[in-house]
Parts: C-alpha cells; structure tokens; sequence
C-alpha cells in the first residue's frame, strides 16, 4: 500500500487552550513521530479572514498556535509545519478549483447554511446578511489546502467532516473533467481523541468563551480550575465521575491507574475543592517544561518565524511543480 499522507489545518483565531491540545495537538504531535507517514500541519490563516476578525488578533493567534506545536516538540524536521499565506499556490488551486465547484455544493455547506439560519432567526430581511464570500467560498480554500499536498487522512473534528467530503467530491468532479489529477482524501475523526467540556459544562470552544488557555500562567490556571462548574453535593457525599467536568480533564491528562485511584476516591465523597486543587497542581506539573518553552518562543517570535519559513519552503517544492502540472492541464500554458 502506498504511504499515507495525514494533513490539518488550525484557523488562526483564539489562544490554544487544553481541548485543543487534548484532541488535536497532542494526538497530532504523537502521530507525527511514525516515519512511515507524512504529516503536514498548518495554520489556517487565510480562512480566519472569513470572520473578518481583527488584524492584530489573528497575527497574536497565528504567533501563539505556532509557539504551542513548537513548544509541545513538533518535529519539523519530518512533519511539514507552514502557515498557508506563505504557499501562493494554495490560493492559485483555490481558483482552479472554484471553476470546478458547484454552486449548489456551496449552498449545502453546514457552516453557510447555519448562518443564514441564524439571520432568519433573528428576523433579518436579507438572509445572507454579513455573510462574506469568504465565508461562502470557505470549503473550497480548504479542499485547496488538502488536494495540494495529496492528503490521503485528514483529522478534523466532526464539525469539519463535510468540507472534507466537499474536497473529495470537487477532486472527482475535476478528475472526471480533466483527467486524474488530484489523490481522493478521507476525513478521519478522533474516536478516541477526548472532547473536553470547558468551565460551564459545555463542549470547550473559543465560540463559548469557556476555554482554559494551555499555557494559562500558574496563577490564571488555578483560577481557571477554580471556576469549573461542579454540582452541589457536600465532602464526604460519594460522588458520581460520569458528568463530572473535572474528571473528564483529569482523565484527559493522567494515566488510566491514576484516574482509578481518583473514581475511587469520588466514591469515597472526595471535596470538590480537593478535586479542584489536585486537578490544578497535575495539569500545572504536565504544562509547566512546555510552559517555559512556549515563553521563550512568545518573547523571541523570530525563532517561530524561522521555523515557519522553513516549513513554506519544504512544502512549495511540492507545491511548485505540482500547480505548473495542474496549470498545464486546465489550459493555463505558455503559448511557446
Ligand atoms: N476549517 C478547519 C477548522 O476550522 C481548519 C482547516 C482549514 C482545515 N483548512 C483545512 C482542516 C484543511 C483540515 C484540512 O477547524
């Protein structure tokens, strides 16, 4: 069988906090250890433009994103570790393949249709009210960003999945035309890759504003924990790990003895303020070597910066050669 190829992309907006690091850093760090498979990861800072965030944001994102998979010991020697506003090609591809995209297609998308259901909902005339083409256009950027590097898996959240089947379907609608061009790619989603909840109980995301940043300093991190919402049952009443936030983040941390120890002690009606503070003290001892990493790059950007350039140029030698390819065939060519 040929050799795989795993590709993700991170959208440059908001800090990287433990749900983040936990389903998709983490996994994706490990992963990228195998020298059986490539692995290209990178930062989505062309689609965070769909949202019109603000520049300074998205440039503190980008630095922090990068910092994180840095800091946590990506190896950028054998994954391919860019931003996509460094590889042009990627935006080439992406008009490429507008011209095999159906209009239709876009119209279905999760993310488009929810927007215009939001503005029905709340009373809105025109019910594409600020909605970009950016917005509208997302999936196509995004099969660009996969079809580019041959992506046989990409690991998204489940929230992603149909972009992925909509890069699939816009390769074979293209490779019908045009003739075999790019490699079909499967959405692969975490199964067994945890999803936190955040403070309040729901699924953390910077959208709900419950996250607890990865490398909150000790001080914010305690705090943090401290505000984890809990139910009310008293020390000493046995309590139940199932629907206990704070469990799911110790589970998500510790070793599976370990989290025994902890189901055992929740019988025993451990306090919720004990819970919090030993939940505290094992996150912080996890973070805390990365922590000191992840600072010295936020002080010193240019290393990040290095790093990033690096990675443009391994992934343009494939980008390159591949785009004059796809150029050739769609009858963009030189005339002699
Ligand atoms: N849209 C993805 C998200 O919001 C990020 C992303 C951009 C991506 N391009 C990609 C993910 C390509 C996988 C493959 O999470």
């Amino acid at each position: 069988m040929s050799q795989e190829t795993y590709l993700t992309g991170i959208t440059t907006t908001g800090t990287p906090h433990i749900g983040n690091y936990v389903g998709a850093i983490r996994p994706g760090i490990a992963a990228s250890k195998d020298p059986s498979t490539k692995h290209f990861y990178f930062l989505a800072d062309y689609h965070s433009l769909a949202k019109n965030e603000d520049p300074d944001k998205i440039v503190r994102s980008t630095l922090e994103i990068a910092a994180a998979w840095l800091a946590l010991g990506l190896d950028t020697e054998h994954a391919y570790f860019y931003r996509q506003s460094d590889i042009p090609e990627i935006l080439e591809l992406t008009w490429i393949l507008t011209g095999m995209t159906a209009k239709g297609l876009m119209n279905r998308a999760h993310s488009y249709k929810a927007a215009v259901a939001a503005n029905e909902e709340n009373g809105n005339k025109d019910p594409d009210k600020g909605i970009t083409m950016a917005l509208y256009s997302y999936p196509i950027l995004m099969a660009a960003d996969i079809l580019m590097f041959k992506s046989t898996k990409v690991p998204v959240g489940q929230d992603q999945k149909q972009h992925v089947e909509m890069a699939r379907d816009i390769a074979q609608r293209f490779n019908h035309h045009y003739g075999e061009t790019f490699v079909l790619p499967e959405a692969v989603i975490g199964e067994n890759t945890a999803v936190l909840k955040g403070l309040d109980g729901r699924k953390m995301s910077k959208s709900y504003n419950n996250t607890i940043p990865l490398f909150a300093n000790e001080k914010q991190l305690r705090k943090l924990i401290m505000k984890v919402k809990t139910n009310s049952l008293e020390p000493g009443e046995p309590k139940d790990t199932h629907d206990s936030t704070l469990f799911d983040m110790y589970k998500a941390f510790a070793t599976e003895d370990e989290t025994a120890e902890i189901a055992k002690r929740y019988a025993e009606g451990m306090a919720w303020g004990e819970m919090k503070q030993l939940l505290f003290e094992y996150i912080n001892d996890h973070v805390k070597p990365a922590r000191n990493e992840y600072e010295k790059l936020i002080a010193d950007p240019a290393i990040v910066e290095t790093e990033l350039r690096k990675g443009a140029k391994r992934a343009r030698e494939i980008a390159v050669p591949y785009v004059r390819e796809i150029r050739d065939v769609i009858g963009i060519r030189s005339l002699g």
